[in-house]
């Protein structure tokens, strides 16, 4: 095998994947079976303060081609997520990151309070990009907003953190959305794509939209997002200063993690064919990554890290 190891926000990690948030991290069971799994690390679900049920179901369905869902944040509460950081054994374990998604700065600040006040070596993503609350426009598309979050978290956090962002569209939202991060010295890492916000996937037989809530709109993931997700890492890759990039966003093979870390990552999530293939696709993507870097002479992820030609 090649050497897939990388290293987040100070982190040694054994190898380069993980779950995205959301895939196989809602309960303790779940995550037991992410470190059972061959990824690299594992990541909680994103939590808020109180847990949520989430929207009605059918709210995640398949496609062809990736996937479509529209959850509503259903998790069990931050006080889980802390008890599991808590307990879990970081000394034999690989490491563990903790998603919060909190549904206001005042909850953000009562979240990393108690996960300071608790001392653990788990590395903190915000999400500033859960587009499935009715009613709650997401924060990473409000730079204002997402600036004013981070001038409040960062200094509270004061340990490297990262955050999850949405994709962004347009090259002077990459512009104006790097130059607020690079202002915080102790934002480590950001997690590049959330799921294309609000897509609509309709059934031709029943003439029905695929999933119950908000008449059928939800964030498209899988295989159709992954030149949006190499697109937002290379762009912030490229204009990141002193930051690490986590790919996420149309991983189904060692090829398109091959693709995440040449755009720039540092690490891959994988959530869409997680949630299709169970935790056994950390093994066969790890497999075809070391196989792909060995025909092309790669001994490590930083021999190709960013190196994507242009013409
Ligand atoms: C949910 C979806 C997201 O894309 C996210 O970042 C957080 C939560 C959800 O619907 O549960």
């Amino acid at each position: 095998m090649a050497d897939l190891s990388t290293t987040i926000a100070g982190v040694k990690l054994p190898n380069l994947l993980f779950n995205a948030s959301g895939v196989c991290c809602q309960t303790k069971e779940d995550l037991q079976k992410m470190v059972d799994s061959e990824s690299g690390s594992l990541i909680t679900k994103s939590a808020t303060f109180e847990r949520r049920e989430g929207n009605p179901s059918p709210r995640y369905v398949p496609l062809s081609n990736g996937s479509i869902n529209s959850m509503g944040l259903p998790n069990e509460g931050y006080a889980y997520y802390l008890d599991y950081a808590k307990n879990y054994d970081y000394q034999s374990n690989k490491p563990l990151f903790v998603s919060l998604s909190g549904l206001s700065l005042e909850d953000n600040v009562k979240m990393i309070e108690a996960f300071k006040a608790a001392n653990l070596p788990c590395v903190l993503e915000i999400n500033y990009s859960c587009p499935n609350v009715p009613g709650k426009p997401q924060l990473g598309y409000d730079f204002e907003g997402m600036d004013h979050s981070l001038s409040v978290l960062a200094p509270l956090i004061e340990g490297p953190f990262g955050i999850k962002l949405p994709p962004y569209f347009d090259i002077a939202h990459f512009d104006i959305a790097a130059s607020i991060f690079n202002k915080y010295d102790n934002l480590a890492f950001v997690t590049c794509v959330n799921s294309v916000g609000n897509g609509l996937a309709i059934d031709i037989d029943t003439e029905q939209v695929m999933i119950k809530p908000k008449d059928g709109f939800g964030g498209l993931g899988g295989f159709m997002i992954l030149n949006t997700a190499l697109a937002n890492v290379n762009a912030f890759y490229r204009r990141l200063k002193n930051k690490q990039v986590i790919g996420v966003g149309g991983v189904t093979s060692g090829k398109e993690a091959f693709l995440h870390v040449l755009a720039g990552a540092s690490a891959v999530q994988i959530g869409t064919t997680l949630r299709e293939e169970g935790p056994g696709v950390f093994a066969r993507i790890k497999k075809e990554l070391s196989d792909i870097m060995i025909a092309k002479g790669y001994k490590s992820l930083d021999d190709f890290r960013g190196k994507v030609k242009t013409l």
